[in-house]
């Protein structure tokens, strides 16, 4: 037997970069890792294969400029079809993660050249024995049979033929599939198996290490499976594997990366490596890999879809730490021997080191507050079992339930003891849970309609929300509502709420309104109007369907209007700012009220007794603005209600939060000369990736909204630079008006201001000099003697009714005897105002006077002494003859 080559690689570094440049060198494009996240698959829950990324380039849905490629691409197998987590630590071969070592052909390409490719890569470049290598061939695949013969000279015995689906490839329950050719290494009779598709290939003498896929179909429903446009070529290798193979292991444990990773785990955890150990270093070493690459491409652990999956894998490692004597948190500590191995590989790693080890130092903190606690539990119902009973599920459930431990977890924790779990039970509790819920919401008085939203949400999960990071993505229909009903299709011009597995869409909430967008698929077009949120997990599409027809099940692509949700996002963002400002500037008693984080402005509501002093809100718009040009990255953490409020994380009173939230924090401020976060928040919405993003803020609104609650609204970015522009323009029509330029304005106006009162002062004075020496208009100028009284009677246009009386004062004086009477007449209305003198109120009443005066104007009421009456009337125009009518009087006598 010959051993691999001199030139072989040997790291698994090493053997990656050389699987890349052997098909770089020929003809291939090296394509990055796509993260582990589908950006283009609805129905999966992480990517598990190379292929994965290139899907849509297979069926000819899209193209790339290059027609071969290879990749080392991330995989998760835990959760969905492919699901390995059971099994890892147990066996030599299971990962949550591994890397899948592809080349691929796009319509280039076919079965020779693949088989050629893969032979010499292994047996000439690497220099593995051709002896030790054994291949299968779908049974019907005559012409992989006759390649392999022609290629690779292997005799017939070592080219086996294989009926079952082991050997027909496919992604999923839909997508690219294909008979498939695989590879396996053999690695001697010392360990036990036979070769494939004999009765002992379960044995682990021979490992298949790589699998070559001929896709011809893409298989659309469970009844469809349609030829590709052109035949294409998929291969996939576990590095893991191979790096076993060229490095003379037999267990993938035992290859250089594992060796490091178990190494941190000995030396972190205090634990040797031993028989009674391994599984547990084993579990902790595949899922840190798992759980750091998760939380690099965004994934954070939760109770519900993708997190849940990553939340059972950091669990299930953490209760392996507990099993190695770990006093403290353990998995954040290895984080380091992680970058220092795969970094370097994929930077992403390096980049979320800070994030990664946040996460896992949360999540361990959290748990083992329940942990010890449930293992009692479980140790006390385990202690009575007879070897091999099963768990009642009740106890699982409880142990979910109150003490955190997933399902997997309770089932990987009996697995020592050799005990099952009554699996059925686990399930009935879980629905009587759902039961109960629904009964208490029903209690709670809401509404009967709620009804089809928990038919939905029972029959469907919640609703996943990928739009922290993505803009668009694929989801899959799960329902669709019209007018309150559920229906199977909905097709053009139809207006139905829509519901998917997942969608970057944000569902109205915290203030932050829904996004709008669009749902795509060839020939379909619908437009998002509305994303609306029930039972504060489903997240309905508020839809109208343009063109085509949409069902249950199909596959929609899903973009958001882009440019409105970042005009929400800053908008949101400088909500949070806005609200730290006030607190800074007005006090801690402000408090959040109520929010309302549109695309066009935001408006945020708070405690405050008083109007705000216009110069304190100056500063606190000048403050949000200092943050915007501080241009520091905002930062999402999540944390258990506790610890967040701990941190000092403003929440909302009353507001009911889940077991963990996202905190949102924002900017930096010195505080004794230390560094501090600015704002941190409670907050599931949406938000800048850097305050920058924002823009601008400006503030244009302050009132009150009820008593002690007063409401700011205020624009960002490209509405508030509108908001300054317009303000600029009206000051430059006001300079322009004023002949003056803008920075005279304020004055100009001042002067004018002063002007305009001069003025009136001088009007007044001049009205008052035409009063008293007459002259004006029909009213006859100067004393007349009616009877033996002098009369000196005026009506005078805009005289100041105020003044009336003072100047009939000074009419009486000038008589010395007389009566003395003014009309003044103001916007059609008159005031009136009698005089007679001392010497004449024996025989002339100033009242009686007056009386007659007013009643001509068509007035009521007034009155005075008999000297000095006042009053009015509102017919103005009436004034000469009022004069009259009081002259009348008096020639009567
Ligand atoms: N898609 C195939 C697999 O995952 C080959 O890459 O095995």
């Amino acid at each position: 037997m010959t051993q691999p080559s001199l030139s072989a690689p040997v790291s698994t570094n090493d053997i990656r970069r050389s699987f890349l440049d052997y098909f770089a060198a020929n003809g291939h494009a090296k394509v990055a890792s796509a993260p582990l996240v589908p950006q283009n698959d609805p129905t999966l829950m992480f990517v598990n294969a190379g292929m994965v990324p290139f899907k849509n380039v297979f069926t000819g849905l899209e193209s790339r400029p290059y027609v071969t490629a290879t990749s080392s691409q991330k995989c998760v197998r835990a959760g969905g079809k492919h699901n390995d987590l059971d099994n890892v630590g147990y066996t030599a071969r299971h990962h949550t993660f591994f890397e899948m070592l592809g080349n691929f052909s796009f319509g280039d390409y076919f079965k020779e050249r693949a088989i050629t490719l893969a032979w010499n890569l292994l047996t000439r470049e690497w220099g593995i024995d051709p002896n030790r290598l054994t291949v299968t061939v779908y049974h019907t695949d005559d012409e992989a049979f006759d390649l392999w013969r022609k290629i690779a000279g292997l005799p017939e015995e070592r080219i086996i033929r294989i009926a079952t689906n082991d050997n027909f490839w496919s992604m999923g329950d839909t997508g690219p599939c294909g008979p498939c050719s695989e590879i396996f290494f053999d690695h001697g009779d010392h360990i036990p198996g036979g070769p494939p598709g004999s009765p002992d290939e379960d044995g682990d003498r021979f490992v298949e290490i790589w699998n070559l896929v001929f896709m011809q179909y893409e298989q659309v429903d469970k009844d469809t499976r349609n030829p590709l446009p052109r035949p294409s070529i998929d291969t996939g290798m576990g590095l893991e594997r191979v790096a076993a193979v060229l490095q003379g292991v037999h267990d993938n444990y035992d290859t250089d990366t594992f060796k490091a990773l178990i190494g941190a785990s000995v030396a972190q955890s205090g634990a040797a490596l031993t028989p009674e150990t391994q599984a547990s270093h084993r579990v902790i070493a595949d899922h840190l890999r798992s759980s750091g690459f998760l939380v690099a491409d965004g994934v954070l652990p939760s109770n519900e879809g993708r997190g849940y999956v990553l939340r059972r894998i950091m669990r299930r490692a953490m209760r392996h730490a507990h099993l190695l004597g770990a006093k403290e948190p353990l998995m954040h500590r290895l984080v380091p021997a992680l970058v220092a191995e795969m970094g370097a590989a994929y930077p992403e790693l390096v980049r979320a080191q800070a994030s990664i080890e946040s996460t896992l130092l949360q999540e361990e903190t959290q748990f083992r507050r329940t942990l010890v606690n449930g293992l009692r539990l479980l140790d006390e119902a385990t202690a009575s079992m007879e070897p091999g009973a099963t768990l009642p599920g009740e106890t699982a459930f409880k142990l979910y339930d109150t003490f955190g431990f997933p399902y997997d977890l309770t089932e990987d924790a009996l697995r020592a003891q050799g005990f099952g779990i009554d699996r059925a039970g686990f399930d009935t509790a879980m629905a009587e849970q759902k039961r109960a819920a629904r009964a208490a919401w029903k209690g709670s008085g809401q509404r009967a309609s709620d009804d089809v939203w928990f038919d939905i949400a029972e029959a469907t999960g919640s609703t996943e929300f990928i739009g922290y990071t993505a803009e668009e993505g694929e989801g899959q229909v799960v329902a669709i509502v019209k007018d309150g009903a559920r229906v199977e299709r909905a097709g053009a011009g139809e207006s139905v709420e829509i519901l998917f597995n997942q969608t970057p869409f944000y569902a109205e909430s915290g203030g932050q309104v829904g996004d709008t967008g669009t749902l795509t698929a060839p020939g379909v077009l619908g437009q998002v109007e509305d994303t609306r949120k029930y039972l504060g997990r489903l997240f309905a599409h508020a839809t109208t369907i343009t063109e085509g027809e949409i069902a249950v099940g199909d596959a929609l692509h899903l973009t958001i209007d882009r440019a409105r949700r970042d005009r929400i996002r800053a908008n949101h963002s400088a909500t949070h700012l806005l609200h730290e400002a006030l607190r800074q500037r007005l006090g801690l008693h402000v408090a959040q009220k109520g929010s309302l984080v549109a695309p066009e402005r935001l408006r945020f509501d708070f405690s405050q007794p008083s109007a705000i002093d216009p110069a304190a809100l100056a500063l606190v718009e000048a403050d949000v603005n200092h943050h915007i040009r501080g241009n520091s990255p905002v930062a999402t953490r999540l944390m258990t209600p506790d610890e967040a409020i701990e941190e000092g994380a403003m929440a909302l009173f009353g507001e009911k939060y889940g077991d963990e939230v996202r905190v949102v924090s924002m900017g930096t401020a010195k505080e004794d000369g230390v560094d501090k976060t600015y704002s941190l928040e409670l907050c599931g919405g949406t938000h800048v990736r850097a305050l920058g993003d924002i823009g601008l803020f400006a503030v244009v609104g302050e009132g009150a909204v009820s008593s002690g609650i007063r409401r700011v609204e205020a624009l960002t970015g490209e509405a508030a630079r509108a908001y300054f522009t317009g303000r600029d323009e009206k000051l430059r029509e006001a300079a322009t008006a004023l002949k003056s330029s803008p920075d005279e304005v304020p004055a100009r106006v001042a002067a004018l201001v002063e002007d305009r009162r001069r003025l009136e002062r001088e009007l007044a004075e001049a009205k008052k000099a035409l009063a008293l020496g007459g002259g004006a208009g029909a009213a006859p100028a100067g004393p007349e003697t009616i009877g033996d009284v002098a009369f000196l009677g005026q009506v005078v246009e805009g005289l100041d009714p105020k003044g009336l009386r003072g100047t009939v004062d000074e009419m009486k004086q000038r008589l010395g005897s007389g009566i003395a009477m003014i009309v003044a007449v103001n916007d059609g209305r008159a005031s009136v105002a009698v005089g007679v003198t001392a010497d004449l109120t024996a025989t002339r009443s100033a009242v009686d006077l007056l009386k007659i005066a007013v009643a001509t104007l068509g007035g009521q009421g007034g009155g005075g002494r008999p000297d000095m009456a006042q009053g009015g009337g509102p017919d103005g125009a009436k004034g000469n003859e009022a004069v009259d009518a009081v002259k009348a009087a008096l020639a009567a006598g």
